[in-house]
């Protein structure tokens, strides 16, 4: 049987090295013409030949027909000698064999379902409604234990934001993060990007070319970049305060060590999936480390006993109880800290990833303010670092709950 020679383009290193990286949960924040669909278009093709049921969404016609028409040039010799069908109204491209590519634009979440896949791409994620994976996709992919990749040039911090954050604080691999600005794609010239931006605002440059997350209008704490200038340190001479955020479930229990004096941050801890023995231990070699005057820990009902089990080993330990009350007062001292540029903090992508995540709604029937993490995304070393700064705040001896001074 002859070969036949399929001619894709060679993806330049970054492309290459997404494409080769093994995580289940991809997760790719680019600039305008950085080569997203190029990428996507590679990562899809050779799944289909691998023998994939792929997937590809898009937001609007003409970017699902630039992925298309790049599937369907590559695959031409397959298709010119029938190994591959095509369906050009359907957007479907066929290997007997059972590889599949399907191209749906998915402004519709509805659109998508009723399908399975082993992998399913979004490009320009983050103009997609979010329920086209949330309520569509991922119970697609769970199936068959499929993959998922997500592209886009970023939209303000929106659910593509916390996405991209979630990737950024995974510690088990299942989920990786890229960033890259247009200036990482080769094969654009400097004059081509140079107007591309040319009657680009200073802020939609940031945005579309550089790819960062600009602020958006619910976000709670601003200027946490500007706070987060430090490495962490070896213990020194100090007075020094710790927060402890006890782990729910599946959540990380998180400790923050504070310098009283020059109010900064110097040392962080966040594990998970050890037993509460264990977690007492390293805290215990934490305080014994630091020797902080006074530690506040969340109470709940995890908390409590732990709590009382430190306090046996004689630390100076005083809970904190969270409640609808007392949470905002404890979240807007923090906001204060960092607008007053009155805190210092670690240079730490999941700390500053939480911080800028952390949201505010207000309740239409209270009028009051709630304060969490947007949904999916861990609040751990949000709340370690509020206890810490209460904990600042406190002396030892008169300590009193924050709902008894701010209402009481
Ligand atoms: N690996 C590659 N080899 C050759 N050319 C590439 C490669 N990657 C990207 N390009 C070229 O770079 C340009 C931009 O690529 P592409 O359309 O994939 O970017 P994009 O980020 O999806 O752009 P947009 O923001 O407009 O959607 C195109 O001309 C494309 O052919
Ligand atoms: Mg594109």
């Amino acid at each position: 049987m002859p070969t036949i020679t399929l001619q894709l383009p060679d993806p330049y290193p970054l492309q290459q090295d997404i494409m080769t990286h093994p995580a289940k949960r991809k997760v790719i924040c680019a600039g305008r013409r950085a080569g997203k669909t190029t990428l996507a278009a590679l990562i899809a093709v050779e799944r289909f030949l691998d023998g994939d049921r792929c997937l590809l969404t898009s937001t609007t016609q003409d970017q699902a027909d630039a992925f298309w028409d790049k599937a369907k040039t590559w695959l031409s010799p397959l298709i010119q000698v029938g190994l591959v069908s095509k369906n050009e109204s359907r957007r479907l491209l066929h290997f007997p064999g059972g590889g599949r590519i399907r191209v749906k634009t998915g402004s519709n979440p509805d659109v998508l379902r009723g399908d399975n896949a082993d992998l399913v791409v979004f490009d320009e994620c983050a103009l997609l409604d979010p329920a086209a994976w949330f309520a569509v996709a991922a119970p697609m992919l769970a199936d068959r234990d499929g993959d998922a990749v997500f592209i886009s040039t970023p939209q303000r911090r929106n659910w593509f934001y916390h996405l991209y954050q979630r990737a950024v604080d995974d510690t088990d691999d299942r989920w990786q993060a890229w960033h890259f600005t247009t200036h990482a794609n080769p094969h654009l010239s400097r004059a081509a990007v140079r107007e591309l931006g040319a009657d680009m605002t200073a802020a939609t440059y940031r945005q579309e070319i550089l790819a960062e997350f600009l602020e958006g209008d619910g976000q709670v704490f601003r200027k946490v970049r500007e706070a987060a200038v430090l490495e962490a340190r070896e213990p020194y001479e100090g007075v020094f305060v710790m927060g402890l955020d006890w782990a729910q479930v599946n959540d990380y229990t998180c400790v923050m060590v504070l310098d009283v004096g020059k109010r900064e941050l110097v040392a962080m801890e966040r594990f998970k999936g050890v037993d509460w023995a264990l977690q007492r231990g390293r805290l215990m070699a934490l305080y014994d480390r630091w020797q902080p005057h006074l530690i506040i820990a969340e109470k709940n009902s995890i908390g409590s006993p732990n709590i009382e089990a430190l306090q046996r080993e004689g630390l100076p330990v005083r809970s904190f109880t969270t409640t609808a009350r007392s949470k905002p007062p404890l979240i807007e001292s923090l906001v204060l800290a960092f607008e007053r540029s009155d805190i210092k903090i670690l240079n730490d992508e999941i700390l500053i990833g939480e911080l800028e995540a952390y949201e505010r709604s207000v309740s239409t029937y209270t009028g009051h303010s709630r304060y969490a993490a947007p949904s999916g995304l861990h609040d751990d070393t949000v709340m370690a670092l509020a206890l810490a700064w209460y904990g600042l705040h406190q002396r030892s001896t008169t300590l009193d709950t924050v709902e008894n001074i701010f209402y009481g």
